[in-house]
């Protein structure tokens, strides 16, 4: 009995101590396989006298059986264990990388661009473009410049040198001739904002030789003047996120449109900051009109069948004064600091829905 007891000690030793799964089958091979140590002795039994066999059987039996349920138990630890493993080895990471924070600013004139587009596409408006380089027709005398007007002094106009031909192509001084470009190529209803850059030659605090502009055109067959002032109106609510704006047309001369008129803003001075919207003092912010019938005739449509009106104003003007920006001469002047102040989060997208400019 001892003998059996200390090959039960043995056996169990080696099943607790085998690391691996072939480590475990080895023991068992080695106890439980045909020439193993337990199945020798069960072998043993035939020879033995029916005494002996009556003590030695049942003994036998239960160290069989103690033997496999140890190894059946070691080796159910040894395959969590293994798949722990392998679970930990050929894990994938699914998290995403922390957002950093972005690097750069949006300028205050694309933000503003931004924000216009945003409120004039939720009044169904397109966006359209034209060149910066225009050719005299769409700059001046489409847009009804008589030729030898001193409108056309008006503008400081950068002209190129003569082409062979004598034409002298030159920087368009407005946004207005992409009106004329629209109405050559598009059959009306026409409702566009044309946004873009607009040269002149002047510079000072508020003037820069280039500068940003946005046009405003529709044309339709029963357009009028009631029509533009509540899209104006409108969009200054919008623009300068207030809820109401008090505003003024003053008669006003722009060749191409007839009626002209320019629109004032009431605004007040409260210590150093200027709130737009009410107030006893007034700020010119743009320039517009009924679009002129000669302008319809120079674009081929017919001014008894078709009218509408048109606008324009400076971006960089409505930049400085919405966000307090004192000199224009410094949107221009890639100057990295000032942009860190000034400019804009580029993953904060100007919208109705969750507020322009946050
Ligand atoms: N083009 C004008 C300018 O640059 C601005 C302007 C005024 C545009 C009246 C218009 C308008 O379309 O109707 O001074």
């Amino acid at each position: 009995m001892s003998d059996l007891d200390g090959l039960e000690k043995d056996l169990m030793t080696k099943i607790d101590a085998a690391s691996s799964e072939a480590a475990l089958e080895e023991v068992r091979i080695a106890s439980l396989g045909k020439k193993g140590a337990v199945s020798e002795r069960m072998k043993t039994l035939g020879k033995m006298s029916a005494d002996e066999r009556k003590q030695m059987g049942p003994a036998l039996n239960g160290l069989k059986a103690r033997i496999t349920q140890a190894i059946e138990a070691r080796k159910t630890t040894l395959e969590a264990a293994a798949l722990d493993a392998r679970l930990a080895t050929e894990r994938v990471d699914i998290t995403l990388p922390a957002r950093t924070s972005p690097k750069g600013k949006i300028h205050p004139v694309s933000q503003v661009t931004e924000e216009v587009v945003a409120i004039f596409s939720a009044m169904g408006f397109d966006v359209a473009e034209g060149p910066d380089i225009e050719d005299d027709f769409h700059n001046f005398t489409a847009l009804n410049f008589p030729a030898d007007h001193p409108a056309r002094d008006m503008h400081d106009t950068f002209f190129f040198e003569p082409k062979q031909d004598g034409e002298r192509m030159l920087l368009r001084t407005h946004t207005s001739p992409v009106q004329i470009r629209t109405m050559k190529t598009q059959a009306p209803p026409i409702r566009i904002i044309i946004p873009g850059r607009t040269y002149r030659c002047d510079s000072d605090q508020t003037h820069t030789p280039m500068f940003h502009q946005v046009e405003g055109l529709v044309i339709d067959r029963q357009t009028n003047m009631g029509h533009l002032k509540g899209t104006l109106e409108a969009f200054c609510k919008a623009f300068f996120e207030v809820d109401s704006v008090k505003t003024r047309f003053r008669p006003h001369f722009f060749p191409f449109t007839e009626p002209s008129a320019e629109m004032d803003i009431g605004y007040e001075r409260v210590g150093k900051e200027i709130r737009i919207g009410q107030g006893a003092d007034w700020m010119e912010i743009l320039g517009c009109g009924m679009v002129h019938p000669n302008v319809l005739k120079n674009c081929g449509l017919d001014p008894d069948e078709f009218q509408g009106f048109a606008f324009g104003m400076g971006i960089d003007r409505l930049a400085m004064l919405k966000y307090g920006i004192p000199d224009l001469r410094d949107f221009f002047a890639a100057d990295a600091r000032w942009l860190e102040h000034y400019g804009f989060d580029p993953l904060d997208q100007p919208n109705l829905a969750t507020g322009l400019s946050r």
